[in-house]
C-alpha cells in the first residue's frame, strides 16, 4: 500500500473516494475546506447532515456521489463523534474506518482530508497513515487464493496537505509506516500457526530483521544456554521435539556508550501447558503465547527505522511447552542462570521460568538501566483486566509513570497492579528456593510478577502481562480480531519520551512553544 502527501485542492485529486471527516454537529463550520468542498458540491454533504442521514457519530460512514461536479466520484463522510470528546485516538479510529470501508467499494485509491484542529501536522500525518494500514491488516497466506474473497484493490492511500503543512504530513507519513509496518509484522508472527512459527523461525525472522536495519543480531542454541546455565529455559524446552532460541538484538546508535534500556519478550511459540495440559477448548490460541517476543522484535525494528538516539537491547526467550517424555515434570527443580532454584509446580507456568534466565541474563550481561518485559503470562489477568488493559507490575515509579502516560497517549493501556513484598512469601519452595506457583489461585497475576522480581536485583524493571491485550476476539477500528500487536506503540512512545525529556531544557531555550503547539500536546495528553 502506498501512502503519499498531495498539495491537491480536495476538489482536484484523482482518487476513487474522497474521505471528509465531520464531527458530530448539526452543520457544516462555515469557511471549513469541507464547507468549500460542499459549495461544489451544491449542498449534497449538509443535506445528509441536515437529513440525519449522517450523524457523524464516531466510525459511522456515508457514502456520496458527486455526480462529475468534482474530480472523485465519491465523497465517504467519516463520523469523529462530539467534538468534545475528540483525542488523537478518534482520528486514529475514524482513518482506519475510512480505509476499511474504501476497501469494502472495492475502489484502488482513496483521498483523506485530514480535519482541522489543534493536533500537529506530524502526529496527523503518523495518526492517519498508522491506523489506516492497522486497519487494513490482513493475514491471507494461510488461505488457497479462491478462499480469498478478493474485493481488495486498495493500493493507494493519498493524504492532502493544505497550507505549509506538506514536510510535517510526510514526516508523519513515515513514522505512521515504521510503526504499523512493525506492529503488522508481529500480528503475522502471532497469528501464524505453531507447526510454522517455531522457536527457529522466531531466530531467523529476529535475523532478517538485523539484515534489513542497524540491529545486531546473536542466537543462543541449546548449547550456548547451558554454557550461560539457563536450565529454566532448557527445562521447558526439553519437553518438545522442536530445540530453543534465544535471541539478542542490539540497537547500539554511534556513540551511545551507556547502559542499555532492554526490553524482554516472551517467546512461547505453542503452549500446552506440558504435563499440567490444558483443556482442549480455544488451546489453539496458545499459538499466540510468543506475543510478547513479537513485539520485542517488532519494538526494534521500529527503533533502528526510526533512528532511535539510545541504546536498546531485545531478548527473546524461544521455547515450545509441550509433554513428550522427557518433558520437565511438578515436583522437578531447576537452576536458572541466576544461580537460584525453582521448583516446577505447574508445567503450565512456562512462561516465568523462560523468561527468569532472560532476566538474569539481562542483569548480568548489560548492568542496563531499566528492563521492560513483555510476557502473555497469566490467564488471570484476563479475568481482572479483560482486554483493554495491559496488567503493569514493576519496581520503577518513573518508567511506571511513563508507560502510563504512552498508554494513554497510544490507547495501549497499562494498569498497575501491586507488588507488596508479602506476595512473594507465596512463593517459597519446600525443597528449593522458590516455587514457579503459589497454593491457592489468588492474585495469579501478580504472583508471576512476584516470581520474575526475583531475578531482576535491583535493577528498575517493569512487568507488562498482556495475556488480554495481545489478542482480540471481536473486531475494531484498527484492530482486526486475532492478534493485536499491542506493546509496540506504547514502547515506542514511552522510549521516545523518554529521550524528550531529558533533552528538554536545551530545546526549551532553542525554540519556545507556540501558544498552538502546546495546545496540541495537551489535547494529546487528555486523550
Ligand atoms: N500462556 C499462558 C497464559 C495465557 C492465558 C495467555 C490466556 C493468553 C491467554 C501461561 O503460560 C499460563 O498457562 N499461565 C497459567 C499460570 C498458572 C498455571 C499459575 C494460567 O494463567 O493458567
Ligand atoms: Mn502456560
Ligand atoms: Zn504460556
Amino acid at each position: 500500500m502506498q501512502v503519499a502527501v498531495k498539495r491537491d485542492k480536495p476538489e482536484l485529486v484523482a482518487a476513487d473516494v474522497l474521505a471528509v471527516f465531520l464531527h458530530q454537529e448539526k452543520s457544516l463550520t462555515s469557511k471549513s475546506a469541507v464547507a468549500q468542498l460542499d459549495a461544489r458540491l451544491e449542498g449534497r454533504i449538509r443535506d445528509y447532515l441536515e437529513s440525519g442521514d449522517f450523524s457523524g457519530a464516531l466510525n459511522s460512514t456515508a457514502l456520496v456521489r458527486t455526480g462529475g461536479k468534482i474530480q472523485a466520484p465519491r465523497v465517504l463522510l467519516v463520523g469523529l463523534g462530539k467534538p468534545a470528546a475528540f483525542t488523537i485516538d478518534v482520528l486514529r479510529q475514524a482513518s482506519a474506518t475510512a480505509a476499511t470501508a474504501a476497501r469494502r467499494l472495492g475502489v484502488s485509491s482513496v483521498a483523506f482530508l485530514p480535519p482541522a484542529g489543534d493536533v500537529e501536522p506530524v502526529e496527523v500525518g503518523q495518526a492517519l497513515t498508522e491506523s489506516a494500514l492497522l486497519g487494513l491488516y490482513t493475514l491471507k497466506k494461510y488461505k488457497t487464493a479462491a478462499e480469498n474473497d478478493d474485493k481488495d484493490n486498495l493500493r493507494e492511500l493519498y493524504i492532502l496537505a493544505s497550507g505549509n503543512a506538506q514536510r510535517a504530513l510526510e514526516q508523519g507519513v513515515k513514522r505512521g509506516q515504521i510503526l504499523a509496518e512493525a506492529v503488522n509484522m508481529a500480528r503475522d508472527l502471532s497469528n501464524s500457526p505453531g507447526n510454522e512459527v517455531n522457536p527457529t523461525y522466531l531466530a531467523k525472522q529476529a535475523q532478517e530483521i538485523a539484515a534489513k536495519t542497524a540491529l545486531r543480531c546473536h542466537v543462543l542454541d541449546a548449547d550456548g544456554m547451558r554454557e550461560h546455565g539457563m536450565g529454566c529455559l532448557l527445562g521447558v524446552a526439553q519437553g518438545s521435539d522442536q530445540p530453543p532460541a534465544f535471541i539478542i538484538l542490539e540497537h547500539a546508535p554511534k556513540g551511545s556508550k551507556e547502559p542499555p534500556i532492554v526490553l524482554v519478550g516472551k517467546g512461547l511459540t505453542f503452549d500446552s501447558g506440558g504435563i499440567s495440559i490444558k483443556p482442549a477448548a480455544n488451546m489453539e490460541d496458545m499459538k499466540m503465547d510468543m506475543s510478547g517476543g513479537a513485539t520485542v522484535l517488532g519494538t526494534m525494528q521500529a527503533l533502528a527505522q526510526l533512528g532511535y538516539p539510545r541504546r536498546v537491547v531485545g531478548l527473546v526467550p524461544s521455547s515450545e511447552n509441550l509433554p513428550n517424555g522427557s518433558a520437565v515434570k511438578p515436583g522437578d527443580i531447576l537452576r536458572a542462570m541466576s544461580g537460584k532454584t525453582v521448583e516446577v509446580i505447574n508445567t503450565d507456568a512456562e512462561g516465568r521460568l523462560i523468561l527468569a534466565d532472560a532476566l538474569a541474563y539481562a542483569v548480568q550481561e548489560f548492568k542496563p538501566a531499566c528492563i521492560v518485559d513483555l510476557a502473555t503470562l497469566t490467564g488471570a489477568v484476563v479475568v481482572a483486566l479483560g482486554s483493554h488493559a495491559t496488567g503493569m507490575m514493576g519496581t520503577d515509579k518513573a518508567m511506571m509513570d511513563r508507560l502510563r502516560a504512552a498508554g494513554d497517549y497510544s490507547a495501549e493501556r497499562v494498569w498497575e497492579l501491586p507488588l507488596f513484598d508479602e506476595y512473594s512469601k507465596q512463593i517459597k519452595s519446600d525443597f528449593a528456593d522458590i516455587k514457579n506457583v503459589s497454593s491457592g489461585r489468588e492474585a495469579g497475576s501478580i504472583i508471576g510478577g512476584a516470581f520474575l522480581k526475583e531475578f531482576v536485583g535491583d535493577t528498575p524493571w517493569v512487568h507488562l502481562d498482556i495475556a488480554g491485550t495481545a489478542w482480540t476476539r471481536e473486531n475494531r477500528p484498527y484492530i482486526p480480531k486475532g492478534a493485536t500487536g499491542v506493546g509496540i506503540r506504547l514502547l515506542v512512545k514511552a522510549l521516545e519520551d523518554m529521550v524528550q525529556d531529558t533533552a528538554k531544557p536545551a530545546a526549551k531555550a532553542a525554540k519556545p512553544k507556540t501558544a498552538a503547539k502546546a495546545k496540541a500536546k495537551a489535547t494529546a495528553k487528555a486523550s
